[in-house]
C-alpha cells in the first residue's frame, strides 16, 4: 500500500516535471528567439557562400532573385520565412529544413530586410522600429 502510494507520488512528480518542461520549451519556441551569436555567424556564412551562389555574393541576384531590402519588402516574412525553409517547388529554390529550424530563418529574413547590414549583434525588436 505504502509502496504503491509511493509510486504513485513519483509518477505524479514526473508527469509535472514533464508536463513543466513541455511548457518552457513551448515558451521558448514562441518567444521570438535570435540564434546564439556562434549561429549567427554561422547563419550569415551560409547566406554569403550558399544562398550567394544563386542569388549572387552582393544578393544581388543571379541565377535567383536578389534578396536586397527593396525587392523583399512587398513580400510577407512568412512567405520568405517557408520559402526559405520549404524551398520553391518546380524552381532551383532548395528548402533548408535540414540546416536551420523556423528561429533561424526568419532571423535571416530580418538579416535580409535590414538595408545595412550591422554586425552581429541585431536585436529582433529592431524590427518595429520605424524605418525612416
Ligand atoms: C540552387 C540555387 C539557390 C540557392 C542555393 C538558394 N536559392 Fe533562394 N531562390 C532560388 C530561386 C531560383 C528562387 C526564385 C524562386 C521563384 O521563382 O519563385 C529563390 C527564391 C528565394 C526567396 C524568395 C525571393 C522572393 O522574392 O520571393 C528567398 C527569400 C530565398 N530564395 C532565400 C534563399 C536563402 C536564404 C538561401 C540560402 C539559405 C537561398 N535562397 C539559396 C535559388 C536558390
Amino acid at each position: 500500500m505504502t509502496a504503491l502510494s509511493c509510486n504513485y507520488t513519483i509518477s505524479m512528480m514526473k508527469k509535472w516535471l514533464l508536463i513543466g518542461c513541455l511548457v518552457t520549451t513551448g515558451l521558448l519556441q514562441n518567444s521570438w528567439a535570435d540564434p546564439s551569436p556562434t549561429r549567427q555567424t554561422e547563419l550569415r556564412n551560409l547566406l554569403k557562400n550558399d544562398c550567394g551562389a544563386c542569388h549572387g555574393l552582393s544578393l544581388q541576384g543571379g541565377m535567383g532573385p536578389a534578396l536586397l531590402p527593396e525587392k523583399l519588402a512587398g513580400k510577407s516574412d512568412e512567405l520568405l520565412v517557408t520559402t526559405i525553409l520549404e524551398g520553391r517547388k518546380g524552381t532551383a529554390m532548395p528548402p533548408w529544413k535540414p540546416f536551420m529550424n523556423r528561429d533561424e530563418a526568419a532571423w535571416l529574413v530580418q538579416v535580409l530586410a535590414m538595408p545595412k547590414k550591422p554586425n552581429l549583434n541585431y536585436k529582433s525588436s529592431h524590427s518595429s522600429s520605424n524605418n525612416n
